[in-house]
């Protein structure tokens, strides 16, 4: 208690249990670097932290409740995920923060509008949390407010220029219910969203490759998004996990995938000249605790929900599952030669399969099941060295199933189980 000159306090995982005690704040009014995580700490933060010096707060993993408090003007990394907090302060300000992780909390309401004036925000999750509504606009309004330069009547200034700089904007598992966020025209840096498991509604607007020319990462998993996919999409081109699986997306796949840039190339070869916040020397750069990359990413892949980490970028996906896609698979997808997995499986998609599927010799996980597939399965599909699941099942394929290569050492207790649903079909392993 009486440390009061105290500037680094590191007592993170040390058991301690019970409430902060009042005078914890005061103590350490002058610290720059506080760490307290991964105890038992429980209780409320105090709601406004304005008078400290912290620059680094860290309080993850501990038992604490109440809400977000108001942060100094000197904060530039607060994590406080994996504790029960539920909802941020109405004056929520933090106009130096860098990077919040905010995960694994019981946050409701929505994100507060003063987030359009956090100049310097680079990372912000909210994964795992309760928060609903719609997001801020950011619109010009609400961008100019916290910019310092922004009095000047002229009007020539573009939106642009009001922009954020947020690159990782990770929101899954809430439930947030408007269309897909205005907000999101704000952010030209973003290389990963998020918006896995909420209940977005409506079209995935056509600005959307022109607002965030440099997404890597773009999760709309089970969601409520419909309409057709906008060919616009096919504009992202440094996209590698592209999940639109479990929506109600209508019409057909757009064409000129070839667009994807990224994915026509194979991992290894591939330039990630891209912040990435779960790298080592982003880490460092940031400063920021490797808590913050402690998040990872659920991935549908081979059947099966792995959790990806550090390595989610090499994971060249995509994923257009459960949806009501109709016409043919294109031609062109043959050359997203990256490709480790792809999943088009309850859709209604019709023709052949193409006939150059072998040329995507990075895959590992096909699923083409449940759709109106219809033909011969293309000779080249054995070709596949790295496949390890494939699933064809319940469409309407017919002839002989290609053998030697891969297709024969696939690894299931059942491999007919790949090809069940499909009549017209005969050789091993299925029956006729
Ligand atoms: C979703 O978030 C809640 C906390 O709000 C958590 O209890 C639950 O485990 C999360 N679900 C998943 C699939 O991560
Ligand atoms: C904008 O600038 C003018 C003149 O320089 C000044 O009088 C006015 O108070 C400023 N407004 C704000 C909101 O700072
Ligand atoms: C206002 O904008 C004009 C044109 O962009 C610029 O020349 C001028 O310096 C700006 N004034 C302020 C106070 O920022
Ligand atoms: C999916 O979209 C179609 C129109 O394309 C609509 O008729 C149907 O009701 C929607 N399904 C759900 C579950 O929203
Ligand atoms: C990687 O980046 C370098 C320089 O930035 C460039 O010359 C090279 O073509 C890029 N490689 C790929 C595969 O994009
Ligand atoms: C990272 O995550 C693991 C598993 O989810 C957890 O056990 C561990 O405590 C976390 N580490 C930190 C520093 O939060
Ligand atoms: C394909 O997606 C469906 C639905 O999202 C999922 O159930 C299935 O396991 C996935 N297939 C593979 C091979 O991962
Ligand atoms: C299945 O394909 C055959 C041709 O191979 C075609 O005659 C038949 O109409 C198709 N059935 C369905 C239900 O699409
Ligand atoms: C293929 O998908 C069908 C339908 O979802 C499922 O019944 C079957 O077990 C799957 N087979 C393999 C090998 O994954």
């Amino acid at each position: 208690r009486w440390q009061k000159s105290t500037k680094i306090l590191h007592i993170s995982n040390t058991g301690l249990v019970g409430k902060i005690p009042y005078w914890f704040w005061t103590t350490f009014s002058d610290a720059t670097y506080l760490d307290i995580s991964l105890n038992h700490l429980s209780g409320n933060l105090p709601l406004n932290l304005e008078f400290m010096s912290v620059i680094k707060l860290l309080m993850q993993s501990n038992l604490l409740t109440g809400l977000i408090p108001k942060l100094s003007r000197t904060t530039e990394i607060l994590d406080i995920s994996r504790n029960s907090l539920n909802g941020f302060v109405p004056n929520f300000q933090a106009p130096q923060l860098r990077a919040a992780a905010l995960f694994s909390n019981s946050i409701t309401g929505t994100i507060p509008k003063t987030i359009c004036r956090m100049q310097k925000l680079r990372v912000l999750d909210l994964s795992n949390n309760l928060l609903s509504k719609e997001l801020p606009d950011c619109g010009i309004k609400e961008l100019k407010q916290g910019n310092p330069s922004s009095n000047n009547s002229s009007k020539v200034r573009s939106l642009r220029y009001f922009s954020l700089r947020i690159t990782s904007f990770l929101l899954s598992n809430n439930s947030f219910s408007s269309g897909f966020p205005l907000f999101l025209r704000q952010c030209p840096r973003l290389v990963f969203l998020d918006l896995t498991q909420n209940k977005f509604t409506g079209e995935l607007p056509g600005w959307i490759s022109e607002a965030m020319p440099g997404l890597v990462m773009l999760r709309l998993r089970s969601n409520k998004f419909s309409g057709h996919i906008p060919v616009e999409i096919m504009g992202l081109q440094d996209v590698r996990i592209l999940d639109l699986s479990n929506n109600n997306f209508s019409g057909a796949i757009p064409k000129c995938l070839e667009k994807l840039k990224a994915l026509t190339h194979t991992s290894t070869s591939n330039n990630m000249s891209f912040d990435n916040p779960f790298e080592e020397g982003y880490r460092s750069s940031m400063s920021m605790s490797s808590s913050l990359s402690n998040d990872s990413f659920l991935v549908v892949i081979k059947g099966q929900l792995l959790e990806y980490r550090e390595n989610t970028l090499y994971l060249m996906s995509i994923d257009l599952s459960c949806n009501s896609l109709i016409g043919e698979i294109p031609e062109d997808l043959t050359s997203l030669v990256g490709l480790i997995n792809l999943n088009l499986s309850s859709n209604l998609l019709s023709g052949n399969i193409p006939y150059k599927i072998g040329n995507l010799r990075s895959l590992e996980s096909l699923d083409l099941s449940k759709n109106k597939l219809a033909g011969e399965i293309p000779e080249g599909l054995s070709d596949l060295t790295y496949l390890s699941c494939l699933n064809l099942s319940y469409n309407n394929l017919s002839g002989r199933i290609p053998s030697g290569h891969q297709l024969d050492i696939l690894e299931t207790n059942d491999p007919a189980s790949m090809y069940i649903g499909n009549p017209g079909l005969c050789g091993l392993p299925v029956s006729r």
